[in-house]
């Protein structure tokens, strides 16, 4: 298969189109032949190894001291299932199923092999693969969050970076939760924010949300 390999840390000139052989399920594990992936915040942080001081230290140890060690990176998977192993019950060959898995990665790449009990799900049919791969990464740590921090009915929330892949969930989510959200980003996403249900949008170009003191 064609796959995007991550030669070293650097800028996205590092990230090249190789051939590698496929990836074979193992027993608990399901074979997705992608249609879509999406580049996280998170892959170009990998990538560019865009942290300071200790924290690139303690990533090179963790995800490889050159280059990333697993070569493929890309957590998001928009796809079908392609095959499964022996032991996998949940899903079966011709599925379409989208998710995402930050540890192992893997989804640059026509194939990736995941364990079915990953977080996977079944498409619905009427998300196109596109739009199912732009769900999980903002969806899934907006969600994480939110139910960390409780928020519900009479919660008041901020959410600071509104506009991007985790924001735009978060303000969703808060919404249909029930809190009242305030949501701060630039002048060109302030409808964009507000018409996701945000009672109040500020403009960070124009105002520090700091100095408000409601
Ligand atoms: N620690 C972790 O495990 C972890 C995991 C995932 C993500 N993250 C971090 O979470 C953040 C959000 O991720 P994402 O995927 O949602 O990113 P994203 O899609 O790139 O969105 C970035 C957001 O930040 C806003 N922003 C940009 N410059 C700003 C500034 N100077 N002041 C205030 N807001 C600004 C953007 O607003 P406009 O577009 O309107 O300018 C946008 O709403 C990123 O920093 C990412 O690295 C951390």
């Amino acid at each position: 298969m064609k796959a995007v390999i991550c030669t070293g840390y650097g800028p996205p000139e590092v990230l090249q189109v190789r051939s590698v052989p496929d990836p074979r399920p193992r027993r608990n594990q399901v074979c997705i032949r992608l249609v879509a992936t999406s580049v996280t915040a998170s892959d170009c942080i990998v990538r560019g190894l865009k942290l300071r001081g200790r924290y690139r230290l303690f990533m090179r140890l963790a995800f490889g001291w050159r280059a990333p060690r697993r070569g493929i990176i890309g957590m998001i998977a928009s796809g079908r299932i392609e095959s499964v192993g022996r032991d996998v019950k949940a899903f079966k060959e011709g599925d379409e199923v989208f998710g995402m898995d930050g540890f192992r990665a893997g989804a640059y790449a026509e194939k990736v092999c995941w364990p079915a009990t990953t977080q996977l799900a079944l498409k619905p049919s009427n998300l196109s693969f596109e739009e199912a791969a732009a769900l999980p990464y903002g969806g899934l740590l907006a969600s994480f969050f939110m139910h960390r921090l409780k928020v519900g009915v009479g919660r008041r929330v901020l959410i600071y970076g509104a506009s991007g892949a985790i924001g735009t969930s978060a303000v969703q989510l808060a919404k249909h939760l029930g809190a009242e959200v305030t949501g701060v980003c630039s002048t060109g996403n302030v409808d964009l924010v507000r018409s996701l249900g945000a009672a109040a949008v500020i403009d960070y170009t124009k105002e520090d949300f700091t100095r408000r003191g409601d």
